[in-house]
């Protein structure tokens, strides 16, 4: 076999370079298009600094929850490096202690009778595994999910997604049905004995972060169970304390049938997501256990970390801190709202799960560059272009705020005049539509 000789330099730009050349030629154009010069070198806490030193960046992204402990946190860190003298991946066909322990930790801090967890690697992973419980188990094949919802790019997730994720690649399927979020009279008309599941992430993050109505998850969960169908709920992003409960879905006195969860159980370190069903459900897999596999899913490793993901994200103080920060956020978001207004027209918030309504469709990406140009990491709904999502580390300290907030006052004043020219240009923003989930 012939190997392609490759320059040794590690310099940024050759990255770029190779990036352009073996990862994806699209992306590194967009970056460039917009001025975006970043490659993501050391990275500690709320910080990511760019490899060549030059630049850093806040994180209120946190990729959707990945970073909720913040980047490389040293307890799981320490924790990794302890443990890996023990374990490895370990056998996915064989009981192991860690899986075995993570799965009655999950059961021990989920309500009612969700009481199984079946472990993945990614989210859309888990979402796939949800919907294929779901129809198992009623044997039926239908799915319901909201308009502008998100779940993943992968089999069935990407169906329960919107079409723009899916048409590129020919995904279309009559089994998969959508209508508006908070629309109860909707589900009311489109359930009936066909459909095995409704899914909907409890707080719609690529939507914009619109907030469920009083009684909206209760109801449906009424609904469903008046027509035999299961409640899925995604908490990939709003699970593990973004809210300032563990679940979201607490704040609702709802209980699904399913939960869904990956990005932060991760603790940012090691890839984990997770099905937790309730216990009717597992039956699916008592004529054939083996029906269902994932080689990497529920990785031991992964599981010791994942442990105590659970157990710093459900520590009561843990909660307090983020009740608290959120209630400082609230107070300063809302003095930065009066001061420019005509551009920054809404604060949507639970906890630290926040989006900023912003003037239009283009003021979301605008604010996305001016944010990145005044050392913030913020990104905008790619459903709902027009709010941009807030979403710090559960673990930053009450003193960053300060900084965040004087960070954001300049960014509101760049994005106000960058949005003036894009006006002017004729829509010279178009393509940033499309960036990211
Ligand atoms: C709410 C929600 N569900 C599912 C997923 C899919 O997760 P993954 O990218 O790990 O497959 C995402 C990813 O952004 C998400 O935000």
């Amino acid at each position: 076999m012939i190997f392609k000789k490759k320059d040794p330099s590690e310099g940024k730009q050759n990255i770029i370079e190779l990036t352009h050349q073996h990862v994806s030629s699209g992306k590194v154009g967009f970056y460039e298009k917009y001025k975006i010069d970043m490659v993501m070198g050391r990275r500690e806490g709320p910080w990511l600094h760019d490899m060549d030193g030059k630049k850093k960046l806040f994180n209120l992204h946190s990729n959707g929850g990945v970073f909720n402990l913040g980047h490389r946190n040293k307890e799981i860190i320490n924790l990794l490096i302890e443990q890996l003298n023990y374990y490895d991946i370990g056998n996915h066909h064989l009981p192991s202690k860690p899986r075995a322990e993570l799965a009655q930790k999950m059961a021990e801090l989920m309500p009612g009778n969700l009481d199984y967890t079946i472990f993945g690697v990614s989210g859309g992973e888990a979402v796939d595994l949800a919907i294929k419980i779901a129809r198992g188990y009623t044997k039926r094949k239908k799915t319901v999910s909201i308009k502008g919802g998100y779940h993943g790019h992968t089999g069935l997730a990407v169906q329960a997604g919107d079409a723009k994720y899916r048409s590129p690649f020919l995904l279309q399927s009559d089994d998969f049905l959508q209508i508006p979020f908070n629309d109860i009279n909707s589900l009311k008309e489109v359930l009936n004995e066909n459909i095995a599941a409704f899914i909907l992430e409890t707080i719609p993050a690529t939507l914009g972060m619109p907030m469920p109505a009083n009684n909206y998850l209760k109801e449906a969960k009424k609904l469903c169970e008046k027509n035999g169908t299961l409640l899925i709920l995604d908490e990939v992003q709003t699970g593990l304390g973004r809210t300032g409960k563990l679940w979201a879905f607490e704040h609702y006195d709802v209980i699904p049938d399913i939960v869904v969860l990956a990005k932060g159980l991760s603790g940012g370190i090691y890839p984990m997501s997770a099905t937790v069903i309730d216990k009717k459900l597992e039956t699916v897999f008592h004529d054939d256990p083996f029906v269902h596999i994932s080689t990497s899913g529920g990785a031991e490793i992964g599981c010791v970390i994942t442990k105590r993901v659970l157990e710093i994200s459900s520590n009561p103080a843990f909660l307090e801190r983020v009740n608290n920060l959120s209630k400082i956020f609230k107070t300063e978001l809302e003095k930065l709202q009066l001061k420019h207004h005509k551009f920054f027209k809404g604060i949507r918030q639970k906890g630290l799960m926040m989006g900023l309504e912003l003037k239009d469709e283009w003021a979301g990406p605008v604010f996305t560059k001016a944010a990145f140009d005044n050392d913030l990491l913020i990104v905008y709904a790619n459903n709902d272009s027009s709010v941009v999502q807030f979403l710090p580390p559960l673990i930053m300290q009450e003193k960053e705020v300060a900084f965040v907030v004087q960070q954001l006052d300049k960014a509101m004043r760049q994005a106000k005049k960058l949005h003036m020219a894009v006006k002017l240009k004729d829509n010279i923003y178009s393509t940033f539509i499309g960036f990211v989930h």
